[in-house]
């Protein structure tokens, strides 16, 4: 059966810790996957800009022996009217696989129903699994096993990514605390999904409208954009997350070795100062860097023969 990944909780707790540890192994290069995908084309259907989840993406699928071939929905029937379905069904008589990112994750589950390749989620508007994957990674490099022990704090909107991290703190067992304004809270299907999960591995997911709650003694705080693709919030609304963004003042509320992460694309002013990003630039540009090496992880698990 194809395995497709829709959102984290496609993987089991185990799955998922075996493709960051095999992430580790295809990093340092003690694990070689230049063949697994020798002769197989997988393509990338966007109907979204992105800068890493493109390029590492095409990037990986190529350094593993597979061609990759991106599309947009404007040159597609799909832009006429054509059936997902029927385009899901056609796609998959000629692909081994299809990435997409997309504005809609109902669309993307029905695609995904009727397609009879692996399909990818590379970001709708409620998660980025391939995002959290390789945060999870970024810091399991930096921690090892004390990734458990972390206080994470996400200090933004309640969006995609924050959705992702709520399932992600879940099937890693990971202690997360998020604070986002009141009214944009994350979506209660992936906070309750996150709070399942984390019965079962010793994880915690904590919300608040307090971001210095959130941010005390934090290790890590991670924030992402106010204002996400397809989204428009006006200026008295921007506001109400002033009190959320990543700066000094904040930060003085963390552990003094606290680490600072964003996914990426940064708008510098509102969620994170220029200061605080340019101080901890090596690590971010790590993460950025770290989604090249989780894809490959992510396609290695997907495409090596395995039982579901
Ligand atoms: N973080 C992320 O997904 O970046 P892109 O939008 O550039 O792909
Ligand atoms: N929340 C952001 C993430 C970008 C990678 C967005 O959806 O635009």
């Amino acid at each position: 059966m194809k395995r497709d990944f829709i959102d984290l909780w496609n993987l089991e707790p185990d799955e998922a810790w075996e493709v960051i540890g095999e992430t580790l192994h295809i990093k340092n290069g003690t694990k070689r996957v230049g063949e697994v995908l020798k002769g197989k084309t997988l393509a990338l259907l966007f109907t979204k800009p992105s800068t890493r989840t493109r390029v590492s993406f095409e990037v990986a699928i190529n350094q593993m022996g597979g061609s990759s071939m991106f599309m947009q929905e404007g040159q597609l029937q799909l832009s006429r009217g054509e059936d997902v379905k029927d385009t899901a069904r056609t796609l998959s008589r000629y692909l081994d696989g299809v990435i997409v990112r997309n504005h809609s994750h109902r669309w993307l589950e029905e695609f995904s129903k009727w397609a009879s390749v692996p399909v990818i989620n590379a970001l709708t508007e409620k998660s980025h699994p391939c995002q959290i994957l390789s945060d999870v990674f970024t810091l399991y490099e930096r921690f090892g096993e004390d990734i458990k022990r972390l206080k994470i704090a996400y200090v933004g909107d309640g969006n995609n990514v924050c959705n992702t991290w709520l399932v992600g703190a879940g099937l890693f067992g990971l202690n997360l605390f998020v604070a986002t304004p009141e009214g944009f809270e994350p979506n209660s299907y992936y906070f309750q999904a996150g709070e399942d999960l984390a019965k079962m591995t010793d994880g915690n997911v904590y919300l608040t409208n307090n971001p210095l709650e959130a941010v005390k003694e934090a290790d890590v705080v991670y924030t992402d954009v106010w204002v996400s693709m397809g989204e428009e919030k006006e200026e008295e609304v921007i506001e109400m997350f002033r009190p959320f963004q990543v700066n000094g003042e904040l930060l003085s509320n963390a552990k003094d070795s606290v680490l600072v992460m964003h996914c990426l694309p940064a708008k510098k002013g509102q969620e994170i100062t220029e200061e605080v990003f340019e101080k901890f630039a090596d690590f971010i540009f790590t993460q950025a860097e770290n989604r090249l090496h989780t894809q490959k992880g992510l396609l290695d698990f997907i495409y090596t023969a395995r039982e579901v």
